[in-house]
């Protein structure tokens, strides 16, 4: 799809991935929806792109049909979701203090993995009243995986299986909105420089840095969003998890 003039929604659109995604969007047209938590960077992002902040917590039925409906009528209506909202989470099953925490781990599944579903859920349903390209095409869904779907380190339990279940529906919801031309797409990044990352100390950085073969360094968030916007802009990808990550391979730890 051509990105001018699209209405955009950008889940986690506050910070980092998603936040770069919604600059890029912006810059090549696109009217933008940030949804992300009532108190995060989501209002000033919004407003420094002219757009419309949408607060939701992704997990909620209620506040995510909401913001999606307001970002609609906002822009009139919705052809490109992307999603990246998400948290980290590390705990080892078994630990000195005994089983890892039930909760913790649910928590993990819920925002990463049932958030996304809830957003295209949601937002699928708004794309599919639009008016077809001459390709067909009514909407572009993103969802963000991440390397550890394939290759989840010593703690990352609950934090694998919610980006493998992410990977996991990503070709089933594509065949399920296929009828309606609306694509869906997932990326999974390896190490991206936000503050996701930020929160370790600059030395697990730098080791995370070195391992990646080429380009040896952190990925940009821009280098997200331009892989973002050419999924949007080429048809042919549907149904695909990309992973961007400059070949690197997560070891056990
Ligand atoms: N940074 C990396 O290296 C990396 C690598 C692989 C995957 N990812 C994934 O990319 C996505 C974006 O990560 P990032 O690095 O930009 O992180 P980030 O922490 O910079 O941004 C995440 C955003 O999600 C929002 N958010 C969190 N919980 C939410 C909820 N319940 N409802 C609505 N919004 C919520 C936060 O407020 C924040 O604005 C995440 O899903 C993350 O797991 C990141």
């Amino acid at each position: 799809m051509d990105i001018n003039s699209l209405s955009a929604i950008i889940t986690g659109g506050g910070s980092g991935l998603g936040e770069a995604t919604a600059r890029a969007l912006h810059a090549r047209g696109a009217s933008i929806g940030i949804l992300d938590l009532e108190g995060s960077n989501g209002a000033d992002v919004a407003s420094s792109l002219g757009g419309v902040f949408v607060p939701a917590d992704v997990t909620s039925d209620e506040q995510v049909t909401k913001a999606i409906a307001d970002a609609a009528a906002a822009h009139g209506g919705i052809h490109i979701l992307i999603n990246c909202a998400g948290i980290a989470s590390a705990e080892r099953t078994v630990s000195r203090d005994g089983p890892a925490s039930l909760e913790g781990f649910s928590r993990t599944v819920n925002i990463n993995l049932i958030g996304t579903f809830n957003t295209i859920r949601v937002a699928a349903a708004e794309m599919v009243k639009n008016d077809p390209t001459e390709d067909g095409e009514r909407g572009v869904i993103i969802n963000t995986a991440s390397v550890a779907a394939f290759e989840g380190q010593v703690g990352q339990a609950a934090y694998s299986a919610s980006k493998g279940g992410v990977v996991g529906m990503t070709l089933p919801i594509a065949r399920d909105l296929a009828r309606d031309g609306v694509r869906n797409n997932t990326i999974a990044p390896g190490l991206f420089l936000t503050a996701m990352l930020m929160g370790l100390p600059e030395e697990a950085r730098e080791a995370l840095a070195n391992v990646t073969p080429f380009p040896t360094r952190l990925g940009k968030p821009e280098e997200y969003a331009q892989l973002a916007c050419s999924i949007i802009e080429n048809p042919m990808i549907n149904g695909e998890t990309i992973r961007l990550d400059g070949a690197l391979r997560l070891a056990p730890r």
